[in-house]
């Protein structure tokens, strides 16, 4: 019998719309593939979906918060049915970027240098002290959010300004902002899959960069870095997604600037859209859409 697979997307994060995509791509490739496929939004019909439909495995196409923190995959787990990608404390962990920064520094993974900061915390002089632990310019973003939505880089000049846009985050991270290449690498099932460089035409690779083809970010594959340079790239990014203990498939985000590569983040739902990095990395390694779904299907699990 064919297997059944019920995707979840959309959700209510920043990232809906990049969701809806992620989950359109894979159910388009999964039907092609003779599976059966239902999509569901993470909403209260969830479980009369999950009751009816009797899926083999829950395909989770969420982004950002509540879809890549921890929330839906607790709900998740009470269904008992396995569903892909990390698990509740690995995807909560992974999500906050203070708390997966702290783990990568404890074990010696280079990441900018940071302070995180809180908007209760009146009556400080902030410049003083981002002036004493890091040096301008700095980035500003949001501690759980993606697709680089509400991320700026900031000079001492502008810095108070842009933190107003950021208010109704309540706690930030402000880190010291790292010139040089970005460049991107994923792991698959706990084995490494590739990676990518990104050149943004634009001032950074912001969330235009990111998805609007018209910003023509280019993408290079194979990433152009001395043998020696790409195999610490790999290890680093397996080393990131062990110390997490994630499952499926990850894409950690780096900067590679003096020889040396600093971690920004690991991402536990990296997207499936058509301009999306893991499947073009997946494809340029001879992996074809399906048969990477597939392993992230195959990697599927409950914790408890
Ligand atoms: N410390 C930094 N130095 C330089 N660029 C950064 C830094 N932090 C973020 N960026 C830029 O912003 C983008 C998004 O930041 P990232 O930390 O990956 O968050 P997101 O979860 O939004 O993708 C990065 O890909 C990079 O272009
Ligand atoms: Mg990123």
């Amino acid at each position: 019998m064919n297997k059944k697979i019920l995707i979840i997307s959309g959700g209510i994060s920043k990232e809906r719309t990049i969701s809806l995509d992620t989950g359109k791509q894979v159910a388009k490739e999964l039907i092609k593939n003779n599976y059966k496929v239902k999509i569901s939004e993470p909403n209260f019909r969830l479980f009369q979906i999950i009751e009816s439909f009797n899926p083999d495995v829950i395909f989770n196409a969420l982004h950002g918060q509540f879809g890549e923190d921890g929330y839906i995959q607790t709900i998740l787990e009470t269904t008992g049915i396995p569903y892909t990608h990390s698990g509740v404390i690995s995807s909560a962990i992974a999500m906050d970027k203070v708390l997966s920064k702290k783990i990568f520094i404890q074990n010696r993974i280079l990441t900018p240098k940071y302070i995180s900061y809180a908007f209760d915390k009146t009556n400080i002089n902030l410049i003083k002290i981002i002036e004493k632990k890091l040096k301008f310019p700095v980035v500003i973003k949001p501690i759980n959010e993606g697709s680089s939505v509400n991320v700026f880089i900031c000079t001492k000049f502008n810095i108070t300004k842009n933190l107003q846009k950021l208010i109704n985050y309540k706690k930030v991270i402000i880190e010291e902002f790292i010139p040089g290449r970005e460049i991107q690498a994923a792991i698959i099932g706990s084995k490494k899959l590739g990676a990518i460089e990104l050149k943004p035409k634009r001032k950074f690779y912001d969330y235009q960069a990111k998805y609007n083809s018209k910003a023509k970010t280019e993408h290079l594959i194979p990433v152009n870095l001395k043998k020696n340079d790409y195999s610490k790239l790999m290890n680093l990014t397996l080393k990131a997604h062990r110390l997490i203990n994630c499952r499926g498939v990850t894409r950690s985000d780096f900067k590679f600037f003096n020889g040396k590569f600093y971690l920004l983040e690991i991402n536990t739902q990296p997207g499936m859209t058509s301009l999306s990095l893991v499947p073009e990395i997946a494809a340029y390694y001879g992996l074809s859409f399906i048969k990477l779904i597939e392993l992230i299907l195959k990697d599927a699990s409950k914790e408890k």
